[in-house]
C-alpha cells in the first residue's frame, strides 16, 4: 500500500503532502514515570490553585474524568470523597480533572451532595480549554476528541511522577488498586524493598539482590526467605 502511493507521487508531491500532515497534526505531551510532574496552575472547584503549591509536602493523586453528570464518574468521584481520611492519613492530596466548566463542576459537586450526601472536597480541575489535559496526556483523540479518558498520575512530594494508570471512558477505575499501589510506593521508599506480584500491605517484600559476591555470601547465611539468591523476601 506504502508504496503504492510513493510511487504515485514525485519527490516534491511527496513532500508537500507530508508537511500538510505534519503541519495538521497536533502533538500531545505525556509525562513518563519518573519525570517531573509538569506544573500547570488552574481554576478548580476551592479556588486558583498552583499544581506545584499544592503539592508542596505531600503526595498528590491527579485524576481526570470523561464528564461532570456521567454515572460512570459520579461512582468513582464518590469512591475517592469515600476515602478522604485513608488519603489524609497516607499525606496524599486528590485533585479532580474534567474538560467542563466551574459552573458544570460546581452543580455537579451539589446535585451528588444532595442526592447523596457525598460531599466532593477535593478540587476539580474545570479545564475547558483542555490545557491539562493535552500536557498530561489525558485526552486521547482515538478515544475522544472532547473528553478526557479516565487517567490517574501518583505524585510524590517530590514532585516526581511515580505512577500512572488509563482507563478508556466506558470502564470505571478500581479504588483498592489505586490504594494499593500509593501504599506499595510509599512502603518501598521507606524500606527501600520491592513488592512482588499481588503484593498487599503487611505480606513480605523483596530485598533488592546482592551486587557483590560479599553481599551474596551474606544472604546465603540469612534468614530470608530465599526462592534463589536474586529473590529473596522479608517481613517488615
Ligand atoms: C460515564 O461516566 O458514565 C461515562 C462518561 C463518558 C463516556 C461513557 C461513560
Amino acid at each position: 500500500m506504502t508504496n503504492i502511493i510513493y510511487s504515485d507521487f514525485n519527490n516534491k508531491e511527496f513532500y508537500s503532502i507530508k508537511n500538510y500532515f505534519m503541519e495538521n497534526t497536533t502533538t500531545y505531551t505525556m509525562p513518563r514515570i519518573g519525570d517531573k510532574a509538569p506544573d500547570f496552575s488552574a481554576v478548580t472547584t476551592i479556588g486558583n490553585l498552583k499544581f506545584s503549591e499544592y503539592n508542596k509536602g505531600s503526595w498528590v493523586i491527579l485524576f481526570s474524568h470523561p464528564a461532570d453528570f456521567t454515572p460512570v464518574c459520579t461512582t468513582e468521584m464518590s469512591g475517592f470523597a469515600n476515602e478522604k481520611d485513608f488519603f489524609a492519613k497516607h499525606n496524599t492530596k486528590l485533585m479532580g480533572l474534567s474538560i467542563d466548566s466551574i459552573h458544570a463542576h460546581i452543580a455537579w459537586v451539589n446535585a451528588v451532595n444532595e442526592k447523596t450526601g457525598v460531599l466532593f472536597e477535593f478540587p476539580i480541575i474545570a479545564d475547558l480549554d483542555m490545557s491539562v489535559a493535552k500536557l498530561y496526556g489525558m485526552l486521547q483523540p482515538g478515544e475522544s476528541e472532547t473528553a478526557a479518558v479516565r487517567a490517574v498520575f501518583i505524585i510524590d512530594p517530590e514532585g516526581k511522577v511515580r505512577l500512572i494508570m488509563y482507563y478508556p471512558l466506558n470502564i470505571g477505575r478500581n479504588m483498592e488498586e489505586i490504594k494499593r499501589t500509593l501504599i506499595a510506593l510509599q512502603t518501598s521508599d521507606e524500606n527501600k524493598v520491592a513488592m512482588p506480584l499481588n503484593w498487599q500491605p503487611g505480606d513480605k517484600v523483596i530485598v533488592p539482590a546482592p551486587k557483590t559476591l560479599e553481599a551474596l555470601a551474606e544472604r546465603k547465611n540469612s534468614n530470608l526467605e530465599m526462592v534463589d539468591w536474586y529473590l529473596a523476601k522479608k517481613s517488615l
